[in-house]
């Protein structure tokens, strides 16, 4: 597609690598291969694999480049090393005007600093996030960072992010508050009519039954934390028999190792793979509460007014927790149960988080970033 186009067109090498940055380039791509000026040129390193290929999948997107360089047992630097040496070839190849790169994974911090190497204009989306905590999230926090000291354009969701931007000395001329390209995705995704495959929650509406909806993955929860958590399901599964307990379970073996084994023997627990992103914005707006450490879902569940309780001790998206439908709450198993069972238990606490936000914004932040991307580009 994108490599037969003029030479004349600038060209915007796209690159991601895992879920979340795939769910949130997708509509920048969609804008940029409707757009009649630049041209895309999709790049994925494939950190992750199954779930990379769920997402483009689900939004027809197919890569000119694909790395494949997932690994079972792979490391930061195992994975850094190998961006940044895969990611300069195709940019020798290439030759693109500008990269764009999206979030705080490795593969972002990877991508950034080979182009940036080679004086590549690096476009990075979700700029400014910052948790004030370089070990949590690990290693994200730092790769943001370091990403914000050699990007040329800062793509901002919210005037916090920012404001975070300006505190580390980037000139307020190269930011742009765009809003989260995570809302285009999800108006997309909510508006594309979609089954809910796993029977037990189709049939939990109409036997009234509650459901709370669980992710987890995150490095730093990797360990006693995550056996803390599956603790913390058990308890509430026997507590609360009637209660329908999601998990859709990430692909990182680490993560089922600490929670399948308690959780597997009981009846209202159903765990499943990993859901492709129709149907789980579905499976969100059919939840009741979402217990999570993952970053994309405290942006997408206040949207569809779901409250959140996040399995952490900071966060780097404080809007949804100013506006009361994101609480913090660590990963302690006492401290899940006591927070779950508030919220079903009392209606008033359940009313007062269940409040529909949109903080990160209008869903028509991937225009924006192609705009700004046609004015940085347009002398070239
Ligand atoms: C990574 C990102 C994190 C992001 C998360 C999203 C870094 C440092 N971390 O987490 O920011 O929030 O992805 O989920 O970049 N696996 C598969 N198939 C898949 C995906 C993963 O089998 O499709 C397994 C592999 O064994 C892999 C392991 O999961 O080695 C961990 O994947 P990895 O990308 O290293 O996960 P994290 O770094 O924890
Ligand atoms: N997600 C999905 N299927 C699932 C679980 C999550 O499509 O089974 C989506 C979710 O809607 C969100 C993103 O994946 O947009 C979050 O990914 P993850 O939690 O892995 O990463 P993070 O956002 O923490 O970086």
């Amino acid at each position: 597609m994108s490599t037969s186009a003029s030479p004349q067109r600038p060209k915007v090498m796209v690159v991601y690598g895992t879920r979340p940055e795939a769910i949130k380039v997708a509509p920048v791509i969609k804008a940029l291969e409707a757009d009649e000026t630049l041209t895309p040129l999709v790049v994925v390193t494939a950190q992750h694999r199954e779930m990379l290929d769920q997402v483009n999948e689900v939004f027809d997107i197919v890569p000119d480049v694909d790395l494949n360089l997932m690994a079972h047992g792979q490391t930061l630097n195992g994975i850094a090393g190998s961006v940044i040496t895969m990611i300069d070839a195709v940019l020798e190849e290439h030759q693109p005007d500008a990269v764009l790169v999206q979030g705080d994974t490795t593969t972002v911090m990877g991508a950034a600093i080979a182009a940036f190497n080679r004086e590549i204009p690096v476009v990075h989306l979700e700029a400014g996030l910052r948790s004030g905590d370089i070990n949590s999230p690990f290693p994200e926090e730092a790769n943001r960072k370091i990403v914000s000291q050699i990007a040329r354009i800062h793509l901002a969701p919210t005037m916090v992010s920012r404001q975070n931007l300006l505190a580390d000395g980037v000139p307020d001329e190269n930011i742009h508050v765009i809003g989260n390209t995570v809302i285009d995705a999800l108006h997309w995704a909510v508006e594309r009519p979609t089954e809910i495959t796993v029977p037990e929650i189709s049939a939990s509406h109409s036997e009234g039954r509650s459901v709370l909806l669980v992710t987890t993955h995150r490095r730093e929860n990797l360990g006693e934390n995550m056996v803390n958590i599956g603790r913390a399901m058990r308890q509430l599964a026997t507590s609360y028999p009637e209660l329908l307990i999601v998990w859709p379970a990430h692909k990182n073996p680490k993560v089922r190792a600490s929670i399948a084994p308690q959780i597997e023997d009981l009846d209202n627990v159903v765990s499943i793979e990993p859901v492709e992103y129709g149907e789980f914005s579905h499976l969100i707006a059919r939840s009741d509460i979402v217990l999570t450490d993952s970053g994309g879902i405290q942006e997408e569940a206040p949207s569809l007014g779901k409250p959140v309780l996040v399995l952490r001790e900071n966060t780097e998206r404080p809007e949804a927790v100013d506006a009361g439908t994101v609480k913090l709450i660590g990963t302690a198993s006492d401290k899940i149960i006591s927070e779950v069972s508030r919220l079903l238990d009392d209606k008033k606490a359940y009313r007062d988080m269940a409040n529909a936000v949109n903080p990160y914004g209008d869903g028509h932040s991937a225009g924006r970033s192609v705009d700004i991307l046609n004015d940085l580009l347009s002398d070239s």
